[in-house]
């Protein structure tokens, strides 16, 4: 039978964990969190870290900016907020309107408040192999549903579907430090089929939906699905659920696998940095 990962229960878990801690705190950790436009899976997103982060007293202050906002006064909220130390984290929200240069925007934040780790800094750490302040909330997420089916992940066999900033590349590095063998795939790809056939875990990144079927998996995988997208009114991910589902060792569904382990990643993000600022500010190194 396969393993239906349920990533609600094991986000839930953390969730609960960060909220006792954050309850020993001399204060609420603060996220910020800047949307640029009315993007609106963007909008539901937002919503959705807002609220999970006041259900566990993670404080956040929300600037929903114009679409037509100018790079330079984007720029002027990030140093403002860079500066003030009651915000612990810094996010915003991808993707940008297009006149908007994201590499300028996302560079300026302070890597110490990066809690998306988006930052070259955080992510050239990573790519290292060296200790980032923080790594991407959606593959710190994954890792973790990984590590809940398959705590040796040494010599397996990784490919992923999608080579983004946000999920494929960092993903990417994460599984190469804990020693597998790995394969990025993207549009440009010849003959993916016979790659994804290879895979002991395979990660679905794409947006494309229901494009990994029956035959392009091994007998005995794992599949993490990151795809949200709509069909037939419906939500469903990259992977054909019904189609691998007795193939597959485990997988995990869309809505409920991946998506909430990206949120809770996040407010831990957040937690850290907090933490991160207190022991900086006693000795000195910050603000
Ligand atoms: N857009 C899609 N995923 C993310 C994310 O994890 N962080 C931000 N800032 N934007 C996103």
């Amino acid at each position: 039978m396969t393993n239906i990962i349920d990533g609600r229960l094991i986000a839930a878990n953390i969730r609960n964990e960060l909220k006792e801690k954050i309850a020993g705190l001399a204060k609420a950790p603060c996220l910020a969190i800047i949307l640029a436009g009315n993007d609106e899976p963007s909008l539901i997103y937002v919503r959705n870290k807002k609220k999970a982060a006041a259900e566990i007293g993670v404080q956040t202050k929300f600037f929903h900016l114009a679409e037509d906002i100018s790079e330079e006064n984007l720029l002027a909220l990030i140093d403002k907020l860079n500066n003030d130390e009651n915000t612990n984290g810094i996010i915003v929200q991808l993707p940008l309107p297009e006149h908007l240069n994201t590499h300028k925007i996302i560079n300026r934040i302070a890597p110490q408040k990066d809690v998306d780790g988006f930052h070259p800094y955080n992510t050239g750490m990573l790519q290292n192999n060296q200790t980032p302040y923080f790594i991407a909330a959606t593959p710190l997420g994954i890792m973790r549903l990984v590590q809940s089916v398959c705590s040796d992940l040494s010599g397996k066999n990784v490919v992923i579907i999608g080579a983004s900033l946000i999920v494929g590349r960092p993903l990417a590095t994460l599984m190469l430090n804990q020693e597998c063998t790995v394969t990025i795939t993207h549009i440009h790809t010849k003959n993916i089929k016979e790659l994804t056939q290879k895979a002991d875990i395979l990660v679905a990144a794409c947006g494309v939906a229901n494009l990994v079927q029956e035959d392009w998996i091994k007998s005995g995988a794992i599949l993490i699905d990151v795809g949200i997208n709509r069909c037939n009114g419906k939500i469903c991910g990259d992977i054909d659920f019904k189609a691998v589902q007795n193939k597959a060792a485990a997988i995990t569904p869309v809505p409920g696998g991946v998506g909430p382990m990206t949120i809770a990643m996040l407010l831990k993000n957040t937690v850290d940095a907090y933490e991160l600022q207190l022991s900086s500010a006693k000795i000195g190194n910050i603000f």
